[in-house]
């Protein structure tokens, strides 16, 4: 009994009903249909609009899979939530917000504009994102920052994988106009810390590989159960944020990771969420777990439609709701 409950295979009554009715509102949510799968470049056109997946992992390493969590995906935006926690565990906070704000832009994701301050909104957009992508290991060469990232994406997901989708990356790079046109933008208004000397497209194309990093439901649950436990990945108990990071990237997504539907999700479901164009939402209960629903059918916000639904019926049958 001893040695099953230290590998996690003990279930306990309550997590056995709770894994139930996780299960009840998954079918449940099955029957949304509405939405549409992102057709701007052909390996997320090529998505399957009736894979739905689940995965969810607790601060103290249980886990609960569902339909479809093997299916790879690629991160797209929930990449922005890692790379902030990451350069805040690097740099530090004041490091990153004296070049990007806190604010719901109130505009869409990909949008040119700034702040009153000539800042990007905040990290969770395209443009705050690619500001925070720059900070990332600043004096390294281009191959170093990569590694130094996906290391850390690796160390998040523990045992699971985390790859790289390379077609993802050089259709992302081909179909980038909006991004250069951003952080071109952002140069010409002096928003990034070494703005005369830096090389924007490399800048751009480590961006584009981050949104190309491609997991399943199974890994981003335990990535986002390790923001869950204040950085200390609950599989391995390695620590691989710091807490504050992991405290400050919670509060921006609960302000700012689903773009336009950022202040009514937060309203309905209260909890920090980010999702990302191929149909992942990632959701953290604070101390509690992580959990990843995908589904490419996606709202005209850009959040896939059964990852709102599901949150929004999750919300009604368990009282995490922040408030
Ligand atoms: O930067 C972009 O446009 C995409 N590669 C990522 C954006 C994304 O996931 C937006 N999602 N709704």
């Amino acid at each position: 009994l001893i040695s099953r409950a230290f590998r996690n295979e003990l279930e306990i009554p309550q997590w056995r009903d709770f894994t139930a009715k996780v299960k009840e509102i998954f079918e449940d949510t099955r029957k949304v249909t509405e939405g549409e799968v992102a057709s701007y470049i052909p390996q997320l056109a090529r998505a399957n609009p009736n894979w739905f997946g689940f995965s969810m992992c607790t601060v103290d390493g249980s886990r609960c899979h569902l339909g479809d969590s093997k299916v790879p995906f690629c991160l797209q935006s929930v990449s922005k939530a890692f790379n902030y926690a990451a350069v805040s565990t690097d740099v530090g906070y004041e490091a990153i917000h004296k070049y990007v704000g806190h604010e719901p832009s109130g505009r869409l994701f990909n949008e040119i504009c700034l702040d009153s301050e000539q800042k990007p909104h905040n990290p969770m957009i395209n443009a705050g994102a690619i500001l925070v992508t720059s900070l990332i290991k600043t004096k390294w060469p281009m191959a170093e920052r990569f590694d130094f990232i996906i290391e850390k994406y690796r160390k998040l997901a523990g045992t699971y994988p985390v790859e790289f989708n390379n077609a993802t990356f050089l259709s992302e790079r081909d179909t980038a106009d909006r991004n250069y046109a951003l952080a071109y933008y952002m140069k010409e208004h002096n928003c990034f810390p070494h703005n005369e000397i830096m090389n924007l497209r490399e800048e751009l194309e480590l961006y584009f590989q981050l949104c190309s990093l491609e997991c399943n439901c199974e890994t981003l649950a335990v990535m986002a159960a390790t923001l869950a436990n204040g950085g200390i990945n609950p599989l391995t108990y390695v620590r691989c944020m710091s807490p504050e990071a992991c405290r400050d990237a919670l509060s921006l997504m609960f302000s700012c990771g689903m773009y336009d539907l950022s202040g009514r999700f937060a309203f309905q479901v209260g909890l920090p969420a980010k999702s990302g164009v191929s149909g992942a939402v990632m959701v953290v209960i604070p101390s509690v777990l992580g959990m990843c629903i995908f589904s490419p059918l996606l709202d005209r916000t850009g959040n896939s439609t059964r990852g709102v639904a599901f949150c929004r019926n999750f919300i009604k049958h368990f009282s995490f709701h922040n408030y």
